[in-house]
């Protein structure tokens, strides 16, 4: 059960220190300033804090001259949303913005803003557990909406009933934070999540805002439950055409979790390369390169026709299977590797063979006097396999074993025996 009795312990001396200057400043100019949304949710719910978001009642454009001289903080303003963001280093970011309220001129549009009170710029937000506040100056919650009854009972609800339709990227936060949180929605927001979706509201929205959300949602332990969740309500179906997440994707994304390494990309990368829809190559446009170069990789394995699988493949076979492989391709594969036999096969190209040094090149065949085109690449590689497999590691051994190559014209020496 969250705790109300928590704005000290919560917030460590340093931050609180940095609180404390931007609530005197804040003073100084009349203004209220106010923790909101997020951060006091999870500072009730006792779970760390990643950034804060402060609401002033005033103008933040102003607050943020105030802010040359503020602790090594990087100051950044956005005039146009009437925002300023505090890069604190090493306390994180925090975000400053003008009370406002907002108006949809039309289903999930971005919002025409307008300055206004703390009231209006809780009422504005998404869920009553993301609309408390407390003030800067006498940390003490307020709690218009009874955000903290919905926290203890663990539900997200919604405050009116457009907000699902006014922006339907809630509908994917809403998801986020119940599966984050063990949570669920109350009935009659999930009525009103259900009726956006039947309505089709969702298709609105951008490719950028779909992918925003995605992003944190794939960043998350609980994404499999959040995308399953996302299939139950007909969001994925609705944006992403008829292909589920197959269970083999969600094993995979639990692998990768595991790993923790580059987590956001390689979920990416799984579900991409697993669901062939087109719409979703689009969101994840921005990771086509990486996945154009994965779908290389498949090609070459797919054309090998090697069991990495099941058993150990020999230096020869791997630099075969591996040569020219984008490093963060094979941290993929190694990744959602299927099997320990697949995992080892790409450790032991990436650690023992993927820097191996050749002395041997076009020139070297030029000085050979083999004339230029398509048998250099075959050459090369097939000298570069066999150079590999008997670990020749002198340019005196390299050379030779090309030059026996030539001199036998063995231009088709790819397959090993
Ligand atoms: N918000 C909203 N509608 C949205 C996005 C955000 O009302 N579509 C409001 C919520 O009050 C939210 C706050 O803006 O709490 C800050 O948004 P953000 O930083 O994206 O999320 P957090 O709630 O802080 O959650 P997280 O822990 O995922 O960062």
């Amino acid at each position: 059960m969250p705790k109300k009795d928590w704005i000290g312990d919560r917030i460590s001396e340093e931050l609180q220190k940095l609180l404390s200057l931007i609530s005197e400043k804040c003073n100084s100019l009349g203004y209220k300033a106010y923790i909101v949304g997020g951060a006091v949710r999870d500072m009730l719910l006792g779970v760390e804090l990643s950034d804060i978001d402060i609401t002033v009642v005033g103008d933040a454009q102003r607050l943020a001259g105030a802010f040359n001289d503020c602790h090594g903080c990087v100051v950044k303003t956005y005039p146009s949303f009437k925002t300023v963001t505090l890069d604190t280093g090493g306390l994180g970011i925090i975000d400053i913005v003008t009370a406002r309220r907002e108006i949809y001129n039309y289903p999930a549009a971005l919002p025409e803003v307008y300055p206004s009170s703390l009231y209006d710029d809780l009422y504005r937000r998404d869920f009553s557990i993301n609309a408390m506040a407390v003030s800067l100056k006498n940390p003490q919650l307020i709690d218009y909406f009874d955000g903290y009854g919905d926290l203890c009972n663990r539900l997200i609800k919604v405050l009116h009933c457009n907000s699902f339709v006014d922006d339907p990227t809630r509908i994917l936060r809403a998801i986020r934070l119940e599966k984050r949180y063990n949570f669920r929605m109350d009935i009659k927001t999930e009525r009103l999540m259900m009726a956006c979706i039947k309505e089709e509201y969702p298709r609105r929205l951008s490719n950028e805002r779909i992918l925003a959300e995605l992003e944190l949602i794939l960043t998350e332990p609980q994404r499999t439950s959040m995308l399953s969740r996302m299939q139950e309500v007909g969001l994925w179906q609705m944006l992403f055409g008829g292909s589920s997440v197959p269970s083999s994707t969600c094993r995979k994304l639990d692998r990768i979790l595991n790993g923790g390494r580059n987590v956001l990309l390689f979920s990416v990368l799984a579900l991409l390369e697993d669901i062939k829809e087109e719409k979703l190559l689009e969101v994840f446009s921005r990771y086509k390169t990486f996945y154009k170069k994965l779908e290389r990789f498949r090609d070459r394995e797919r054309s090998l026709g090697l069991e990495m699988k099941d058993k150990p493949l020999g230096r020869g076979l791997l630099y075969k299977m591996f040569a020219e492989t984008d490093p963060e391709i094979l941290k993929y594969l190694c990744a959602i590797a299927p099997t320990e036999h697949y995992k080892k096969n790409v450790r032991t190209y990436m650690q023992e063979i993927k820097d191996f040094m050749f002395y041997i090149d076009g020139n070297t065949l030029e000085s050979f006097g083999v004339a230029p085109g398509p048998q250099y690449r075959v050459l090369l590689e097939g000298a570069k396999t066999q150079i590999v497999e008997d670990k020749i590691t002198d340019i005196d051994g390299q050379l030779k074993l090309l030059k026996e190559m030539v001199q036998k014209g063995e231009y088709n020496v790819w397959e090993l025996t």
